[in-house]
């Protein structure tokens, strides 16, 4: 690769649109957000009770420059400002990923800026690091959204170490089908949240899958279990469904913080950050929260606007990425599936797979 570029210091433009959330972001550095735009693709998807990926695609082409001009004036700065264009490059929906990354790449090529590609995954524990000065590597990292459920010991630059993940579905998963299941509005996480918050969780002693062994999970087993009893309790009234979403939320959240203690335990780890849509879940934030007071680890998880979806967290890894001298070409492409494991970053150099 020849000798390694210089490392860079000044605002860093990211850029995310993996799966159906457009958004562009100012990040200095020194880790300060300037700007970071999100625009949400609910009304589109909500018809069909989840993400169609194509109007995904489409509609982050209709949003794309407007978005990135909006980061760009909030942050009081133009593309001569910039040090540099991070944006993810996967994993995602294929088409949604070539949507922000070749416009990524468009504009680093206008203005002669370097580009790094960065994994979404990456991102998200960025965020956490963003927001929280004395989460520092090694940490254990915990990632739970619609598309993931893993644990990973991160280090301070070698890729991570997966500990374990779901051999099914991911939780946000599990939270989106339950929700569908009791008819909730799209999107279906945030509103069986908000359901559960009314009921009682000691009500239906749900399985709490694969609690007792090792580090991977499995949320199919769950939701099966949620699926028959809705049905053998149908017709249900509001206190029955509440009963049931607390329920169904309780063994989903319990699961992951049994799984973090004992990988922090077995890991010798004392900080852990939940990244990810279901860390914006404040069951799991309180529950973590009390294990830590209780087994004296530091958690840390981001603010809520940092969980979902954000390109301030795509500018953050892409900003350190930058900042040790990492590049990555004109030639970047976009990978549907690419683990954490194989590169905190994904560039076509490093071997990273489709
Ligand atoms: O990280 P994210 O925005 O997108 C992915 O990379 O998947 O996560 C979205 C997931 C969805 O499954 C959504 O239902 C879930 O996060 N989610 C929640 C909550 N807010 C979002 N799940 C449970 N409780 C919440 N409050
Ligand atoms: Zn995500």
């Amino acid at each position: 690769m020849g000798s390694p570029p210089a490392a860079l210091s000044g605002p860093v433009l990211g850029v995310e649109s993996s799966c159906d959330e457009m958004a562009a972001a100012v990040v200095d550095t020194d880790g300060a957000i300037l700007s970071s735009e999100v625009h949400d693709q609910a009304e589109v998807h909500r018809p069909y009770g989840g993400v169609v990926p194509e109007l995904a695609s489409r509609d982050h082409l209709r949003a794309v420059s407007t978005v990135v001009a909006a980061a760009l004036a909030k942050a009081g700065l133009e593309t001569k400002d910039l040090a540099g264009v991070a944006v993810t490059a996967g994993p995602g929906l294929m088409g949604s990923l070539l949507v922000g990354l070749s416009f990524g790449k468009a504009l680093a090529y206008r203005a002669g800026l370097p580009i790094v590609g960065v994994h979404h995954l990456a991102g998200h524990l960025a965020a956490a690091e963003l927001a929280d000065p004395e989460l520092r590597p090694p940490y254990l990292g915990l990632v739970v959204s619609g598309g993931h459920t893993a644990l990973y010991r991160i280090h301070e630059s070698e890729p991570a170490t997966t500990l374990g993940q779901t051999r099914d579905d991911a939780v946000g998963e599990a939270f989106d089908k339950v929700a569908k299941l009791l008819s909730l509005p799209y999107p279906g996480g945030p509103s069986l949240a908000r359901l559960a918050e009314k009921g009682d969780e000691t009500r239906i002693a749900f399985p709490r899958p694969m609690e007792d062994a090792g580090l991977d999970f499995s949320y199919s087993g769950l939701k099966t279990a949620v699926a028959l009893e809705i049905e053998a309790r149908s017709p249900m009234d509001e206190t029955a469904r509440a009963d049931l979403a607390a329920s169904f939320q309780a063994a989903a959240t319990d699961v992951l913080v049994t799984k973090a203690i004992r990988a922090l335990d077995e890991q010798a780890l004392s900080r852990l950050a939940i990244v990810g849509g279901v860390a914006a879940n404040a069951r799991l934030r309180e529950r973590v929260a009390e294990a830590a007071a209780r087994e004296g680890f530091h958690a840390s998880f981001p603010p809520l606007s940092l969980c979902t979806d954000n390109a301030a967290m795509i500018a953050a890894a892409g900003a350190r990425l930058l900042a040790r001298g990492e590049r990555h070409g004109l030639d970047l492409t976009a990978f549907s599936r690419v683990r954490l494991d194989e590169a905190p970053w994904v560039a076509p150099a490093s071997g990273a797979r489709g």
